[in-house]
Order: C-alpha cells, then structure tokens, then sequence
C-alpha cells in the first residue's frame, strides 16, 4: 500500500474513533486569508468542520495571516479578508465557544516555537516538500526563507495547542507528516512534550471552478459566499459553455458545462448526470439558469446571516479577541513546557 492509500485507510478509521470518543482529540485547522472564501471552502473544509463540531470535538481554526505574506498580492487586503472568513465561519454555524478562531500575528509564543523546530529540520528535507515546490513555481520568484521554512511554521501553528487531529486536503499532507517528524524529534531530545498529530483526509468533493479548473479566486471562477444573487447570476452567466444543446456530464471535453453541473449538484445534493438528465436538450441558458437557482437557494440562510453579522463589525473584532487571548494563553502554557524541556527556563 502506497503512504496515500494507507493515509486515507487510516482517515476512515480515524472518523469512526472521533464519534466513539470525541474528547481525546483536539483539532487544529487552517486557513490562509488571501481572498474571500467561497464554495469551494464551503464544500471542501467548512462542512467537515461544522460536522467535528457537532461531535463534540474541540478546535482551533487559525487565520494564517503570516502566511499572506509570502503571497504579497493579497496582503494590502488581509485585515478585510480574515474579517470576511469570520463572519463566513459564523454564519455557517461554527460556535466560537467550541472553537477558538485566532490570528497568526497576534499569538507571539505560538511564532517563537518555530525556532527551536527549525532546528529539527534540515535543508534538504525543506527543499523536498511537494507544496513549497509548487507555490514557488506558482510564485515566479526566488524562494524566500519564509517560504521555504513554512511547513515549519504550520507545525508550530499545529503543535502550540498539541492538536492531535489536522483535517487536511490531500496537498497538505507533507506538511502533517513534517509537523509528526519535529514532534517526534523534539520528543526524542528534550523528553515527551508533543502528541504526534494525525492528518484526517476531507472526504467532501472537490468543487471545480467555473471553468472546470480548481476553483480559486486568482483564476475569477470562484463563487464566493459573500455574493450577493445578483453578483452570482452574472459570474455563472460569463462561464465560457459551448452551442451543444444537449446537457451532458463530461468534464474533459465540456468543462464549463461540467463545472456548472458540478456545481449545481453539491448544492442540490443531486448527481451531476442527474442534474444533466433534467436539463436535457435546453442548452447552456437553461443550465446556467438552473445553476444559478441552486446556487442561490444553497446559499441564501448563509447570506441572510452573513448580513446580518456583517452589520455590527465590533463583534468580530470581539470574537477574535476573545480567540487571540485564549490562543495566547494556551501557546505560552506550550512554551514554558517547552523551556523547561530545552533547560531555558531561567525565572
Ligand atoms: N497551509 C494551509 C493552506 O495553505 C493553511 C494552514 C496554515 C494550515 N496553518 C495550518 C492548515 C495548520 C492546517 C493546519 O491551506
């Protein structure tokens, strides 16, 4: 068995153990805010962590403000685009009582653990890490020291609150396995302080941008969940489809017409044939009508509560307050364990 499969055998065990027990783990997850989230978050981690939620798990969810940075075009916006998740995360039901929503750069302890994991690590095993390779390429620059340590700063990010439990897309699978070797090396050398986390695989599809591509705000086929129903109806109207008046589910050769049928039947909880099946020979004005449809009903609870989330910007401001001080109070508790393990406890 390849590390993958066995990676994904040991997901569905996982799922079964966090319903039997769900208060032996402790999840860390994470979200780079370089744009609005849309349905593809939606889809892709939202749903998996209001389900977690539901099972009595305990998270932290951070806002990985210091990873902007090394995207340098989203950072003039960061401050708009952390507010937008929370009221995001909020409006799709995450309780900040049960889950403590954070930023990066207001938590400096949780920061100074990535100094001793630096030195955990060689520099060999940093340039080997699959998503660093492709965020450089993506980047078109020389590869900066932040770049190239971040997988670092994630385990830092994961080992602060010793989560034991990261659901990850597939990408990010290097970066758990990354964050399981400095916590064993740390454990090995300065005696048990780190649980090794395990990756928990999300099993939700998917969601393809509207041009078939992953969806993703830098490629301006994401339908954000922010959008009003007017804004939504003009995206989807702009998909690039062709004149074939027969709706059929085939993404290589009809990738608009497929992301459109993609898209309409997570929202409509139907197969996309389905959803092909029903249009039938009406033609790509008829789908896109009906994506828009679904689209919108999908998300009108979320948007109605969105807004009215949105009215009173004091209040995320207090959430993440109310999320910094306690991120902070659980990073410094970390780190005197951590001093006092490395023998730089001095007070
Ligand atoms: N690197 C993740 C991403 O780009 C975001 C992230 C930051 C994260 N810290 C994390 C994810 C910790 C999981 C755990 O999507």
């Amino acid at each position: 068995m390849n590390s993958f499969a066995a990676a994904e055998e040991r997901s569905r065990q996982l799922s079964q153990t966090i319903l039997e027990s769900p208060r032996d783990y402790r999840v860390l997850t994470g979200e780079r805010p370089t744009g609005l989230l849309h349905l593809g978050h939606f889809f892709g981690s939202i749903v998996e962590r209001i389900r977690l939620q539901r099972a009595g798990v305990e998270a932290f969810l951070v806002l990985a403000d210091y990873q902007v940075i090394t995207d340098r075009d989203s950072m003039p916006r960061v401050r708009e685009y952390v507010y937008s998740a929370v009221l995001d995360y909020l409006a799709a039901g995450m309780d900040p009582d049960r889950t403590t929503i954070f930023t990066h750069s207001s938590v400096p302890a949780l920061n100074q653990l990535m100094l001793p994991f630096l030195s955990l690590v060689t520099e060999a095993e940093l340039h080997r890490n699959p998503t660093v390779k492709s965020e450089l390429a993506a980047s078109g620059r020389a590869l900066s020291g932040l770049l190239l340590t971040y997988p670092v700063h994630q385990a830092a990010d994961i080992l602060f609150c010793k989560g034991n439990l990261v659901p990850v897309g597939k990408d990010n699978l290097p970066h758990v396995e990354m964050t399981r070797v400095i916590a064993r090396r740390f454990n090995e050398r300065y005696g048990r302080v780190f649980p090794e986390p395990e990756a928990l695989i999300t099993s939700t599809p998917e969601v393809p941008g509207l041009d078939g591509r992953k969806m993703s705000k830098s490629y301006g086929n994401a339908i954000s969940l922010g959008m009003s129903a007017d804004e939504t109806a003009q995206v989807i109207r702009r998909t690039p489809t062709d004149s074939e008046r027969r709706i059929s589910f085939d993404p290589a050769s009809r990738p608009g017409v497929s992301a459109l049928l993609s898209t309409a039947s997570l929202c409509l909880g139907q197969a996309p044939e389905e959803v092909a099946e029903s249009i039938g020979d009406a033609g790509s004005g008829a789908l896109k009508k009906r994506t828009t449809e679904a689209v919108n009903g999908f998300l009108a609870g979320h948007r109605e509560r969105r807004a009215e989330l949105a009215k009173d910007p004091g209040f995320i401001a207090k959430i993440l307050q109310q999320g910094n001080d306690r991120a902070n109070q659980v990073a410094e508790q970390t780190l005197n364990e951590v001093r006092t393990a490395m023998g730089t406890r001095y007070e």
